[in-house]
């Protein structure tokens, strides 16, 4: 059962996604921010047409609600190319690659989300796909098995994960152009919240667009999600209007506090201090104790409490900073207080996601 949070980064279903396909930048030119990933692909995009060749692999990782599925389907509007999109846990067998990867036209884009989840037999399979666009398929069995080459259309490979450190040194490098989406800054999201109360024909005092924009932690689906829940709130409990009481009043409803954190955020954190002594806590222990799933905590809680220095990893586990403390209202506890830990400083970069 997924957890209902307000501020998950996840796409809660299927209805929010038509929704938030509604309000899905469909060309580079309507995308906002992201201002290097624009260039990179806008040069790529045009050398590529130029040959007349498809572009290069692309690999984009980062943390969930940052616009990595929006950019695969940018790229080929752009291309003018055909998408088809799968992921890594829906493809257990080579077999689930044959007909994908044969009924791929020239320059289509192959979409695989999640996929550092793609087991080691499928990646195997999909190396030759990538390097020479061809597939070996094994027909027959026994002493009759004789492996078949069949030729494919080149096309271009779109990966997306929001754990780089788990995907394999060959299939990385099977890839010719990187993206890390990093959070948003909060003029990008005031930008994007704008340009959803538009989209969606609604009223927005600006200052009710940023008590929405500071609180969606650098994420761009939690800006939207927000904007919805006001738009909800302003309809029913006002004059349609959205106005910035309106933005406290239903984001105070959903428990979300100045820095947009919600209560596992905060539980997260209490249970480093409570019980955990400010850490250096492991992240199995502190998932053990909330009763929640490392992946929940790595993907969708840490992230952000470590972009915003609330949280550090050392090589011992997690440790809970003073701007934490300050910010729960508590007294920093020993551990934190020593300072000598740097959260999400460059050595927490260097542990990726792979020390989990
Ligand atoms: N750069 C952006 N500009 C405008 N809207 C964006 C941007 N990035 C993401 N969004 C919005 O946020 C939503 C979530 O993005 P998505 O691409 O699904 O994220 P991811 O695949 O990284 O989890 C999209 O539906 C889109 O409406
Ligand atoms: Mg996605």
């Amino acid at each position: 059962m997924p957890r209902e949070r307000i501020v998950s980064p996840e796409s809660q279903g299927p209805q929010e996604e038509a929704f938030s396909l509604s309000l899905r930048p469909r060309r580079l030119a309507e995308v906002i921010g992201q201002k290097g990933l624009r260039e990179k692909l806008s040069i790529a995009i045009a050398a590529a047409k130029g040959r007349g060749e498809p572009l290069e692999h692309i690999l984009l990782h980062g943390p969930p609600g940052l616009g990595k599925t929006t950019m695969a389907h940018v790229v080929a509007a752009e291309m003018g190319a055909g998408i088809k999109t799968t992921s890594g846990p829906a493809l257990t067998r080579p077999a689930d690659l044959v007909g994908i990867l044969t009924n791929l036209g020239r320059g289509d884009i192959l979409f695989i989300d999640e996929i550092h989840r793609l087991g080691a037999v499928v990646e195997e399979f999909l190396y030759p796909a990538m390097e020479e666009f061809r597939i070996d398929i094994t027909v027959d069995r026994g002493s009759f098995a004789r492996t078949i080459n069949v030729p494919l259309q080149p096309f271009t490979l779109i990966g997306a994960t929001t754990r780089a450190g788990f995907l394999s040194a060959p299939l990385r490098e099977r890839f010719g152009l990187f993206h890390h989406f990093e959070f948003y800054p909060e003029a990008d999201l005031l930008e994007i919240a704008r340009r959803s109360a538009k989209l969606l024909e609604v009223q927005a005092e600006p200052a009710s667009l940023s008590e929405v924009s500071r609180r969606s932690r650098g994420t761009p689906r939690v800006c939207i999600r927000l904007v919805r829940r006001v738009r909800d709130y302003a309809q029913v409990k006002g004059d349609g209007r959205m106005t910035r009481e309106a933005a406290r009043e239903a984001l105070r409803m959903e428990a979300v506090d100045d820095a947009g954190l919600d209560e596992l955020d905060r539980k997260f954190m209490r249970t480093i201090i409570d019980v955990y002594k400010g850490g250096p806590a492991g992240i199995e222990a502190v998932a053990a104790t909330l009763n929640e799933e490392v992946d929940t905590l790595v993907d969708m809680v840490e992230p952000y409490l470590l972009k915003i220095g609330y949280v550090g990893r050392t090589r011992q586990g997690r440790i809970v900073t003073p701007a934490a403390c300050k910010h729960l209202g508590l007294k920093a506890p020993p551990a934190a207080r020593t300072g000598k830990q740097s959260a999400a400083g460059p050595e927490a970069d260097l542990f990726d996601a792979r020390d989990v």
